[in-house]
């Protein structure tokens, strides 16, 4: 509760300035996450055309020590507010830039949108998994990031905003989140 409501606070408080996003997130960003927010690295997500509400919401549980990940901790520390709205100004006006992947196996991808129609994966995230506010866009975005982090949420070894994403895996197969993950990447 108080998480959420320091998150509703900064989301109506000050004005988002993507031009000083850019500037932050060139010093303190750029390194892992992209020049372009695209990131290289395959376990490292891409940023560019994120949603917004998601990257703020998350830098918060990153700045606070709910979503631990030493890296993104250190990144986040003494950031303020006003700077993480910037940030996610910055990145979330972004286009989405497909990233690098392997070619497409057809009947992974078929394995994977079966199993997003059982969890209503599509309810949440959109039919088009672009995303909306809190709910993040999982298209262009690295495979290897994909099936990692859902394995984490399924074992409870990542923390969101609330437990929605514990429940949408519980009892998933390392086969099926492999599975979305190949689907989800090579949505478009
Ligand atoms: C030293 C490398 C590093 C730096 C510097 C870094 N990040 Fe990250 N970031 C990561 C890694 C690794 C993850 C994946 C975390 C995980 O394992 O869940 C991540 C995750 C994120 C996420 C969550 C995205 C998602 O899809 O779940 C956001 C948002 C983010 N970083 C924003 C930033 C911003 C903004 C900055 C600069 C202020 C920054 N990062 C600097 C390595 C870095
Ligand atoms: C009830 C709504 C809901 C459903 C159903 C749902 N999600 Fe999510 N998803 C969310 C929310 C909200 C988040 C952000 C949670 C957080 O703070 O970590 C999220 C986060 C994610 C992430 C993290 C992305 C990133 O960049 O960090 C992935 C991957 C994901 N969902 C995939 C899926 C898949 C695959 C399914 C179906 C098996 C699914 N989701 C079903 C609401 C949902």
């Amino acid at each position: 509760m108080a998480l959420l409501g320091l998150a509703t606070a900064a989301l109506t408080a000050q004005a988002r300035d993507p031009a000083r996003g850019a500037v932050i997130a060139a010093q303190r960003c750029a390194a892992c996450h992209g020049a372009d927010g695209r990131s290289i690295a395959a376990d490292i997500p891409t940023l560019a055309g994120q949603q917004r509400e998601f990257i703020t919401l998350q830098m918060i549980l990153f700045r606070e020590g709910i979503r631990q990940v030493p890296a993104m901790q250190v990144a986040a520390d003494k950031l303020s507010d006003d700077d993480v709205e910037s940030l996610a100004a910055y990145y979330g006006g972004l286009p989405a830039a497909r990233a690098e992947r392997a070619p497409r196996d057809a009947a992974l991808a078929a394995r994977g949108q079966a199993v997003s129609a059982a969890r209503n994966c599509g309810v949440c995230h959109l039919p088009d998994y672009a995303g909306r506010a809190q709910v993040p866009r999982l298209t262009r975005q690295h495979e290897p990031f994909l099936a990692r982090t859902l394995a984490e949420y399924r074992d409870g070894r990542r923390v969101g905003i609330d437990t929605q994403m514990n429940g949408a895996v519980q009892g998933l197969t390392d086969a099926d989140v492999a599975a979305l993950a190949h689907y989800l990447a090579h949505r478009d």
